[in-house]
């Protein structure tokens, strides 16, 4: 695991997004892990710009996010879908049948958790999984546990992660349930890019780095990892 320090947010960014541009060009049918939440935004928004100039395509590009709220409509305005929509598909040529979603709403959360596996398994792994991290560690929503889950499951959010994300929902309580990727589909992607930025994760990256592996910090399990970088801004390295 590597860990790269950047002046700002827009370094990380532009870093980032030349990542994407290096896999696509080398490999147009890549299969790519997408996360939502703030910090991904401004990469998002540089592949939209590259897209624009012709730099890269998606147009053969198979996508699976990381997770879903569960007793959401999939196109209520603060599902991880419509995020995905919002900030990243409806700029570029991605065609929809080739995105990937765990349904929130399954009636058999197993099931559910079965066929994103077999369809990941399917599209050939995910090339490259693009992670932020929760104030309490978590990567996706891997919350911190007794053991490291490995399928996609249905997790109980914990408070902190109510507390972090309810700005999102505004007056609206938030959901309480997700159905998320476990750490095992997470560590089977071939390269895995954790972005952090901002004081409030500089406690989660400091964790991270102490290279300690356990359950209840569940980015640590990155540690074992062969091709992991993580990047994070001056904020989030203030605690390293
Ligand atoms: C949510 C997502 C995570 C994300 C985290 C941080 O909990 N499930 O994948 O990393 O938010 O979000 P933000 O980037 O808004 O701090």
């Amino acid at each position: 695991m590597e860990i790269k320090v950047f002046e700002n947010a827009e370094e990380i960014a532009v870093a980032a997004a030349n990542l994407y541009k290096e896999l696509l060009t080398e490999k147009p049918d890549a299969v790519l892990g997408l996360a939502t939440g703030a910090t991904p935004v401004p990469t998002y928004q540089k592949l939209i710009k590259m897209y624009e100039n012709g730099e890269i395509s998606f147009k053969d590009v198979t996508t699976f996010n990381l997770d879903e709220y569960c007793d959401l409509d999939k196109n209520d305005k603060n599902s991880y879908y419509t995020f995905m929509h919002e900030n990243l598909f409806n700029s570029v040529d991605i065609k929809e049948e080739n995105v990937n979603f765990l349904d929130g709403n399954a009636a058999d959360y197993d099931a559910e958790s079965k066929r994103y596996a077999e369809a990941i398994k399917a599209a050939g792994g995910v090339d490259l999984q693009l992670l932020g991290i929760g104030t309490n560690g978590h990567i996706a929503f891997n919350e911190p546990a007794d053991e490291f889950t490995d399928e996609a499951f249905r997790v109980t959010l914990t408070q902190s992660t109510i507390n972090s994300n309810q700005k999102y929902f505004g007056d609206v309580p938030m959901p309480r349930y997700a159905m998320t990727m476990g750490i095992g589909s997470i560590m089977r992607s071939k390269k895995i890019l954790l972005i952090a930025t901002g004081a409030s994760k500089a406690d989660a990256i400091k964790k991270l780095a102490s290279g300690e592996v356990t359950p209840q910090i569940p980015c640590s399990i990155l540690n074992n990892h062969a091709d992991t970088i993580v990047m994070v801004d001056k904020a989030a390295a203030e605690l390293l």
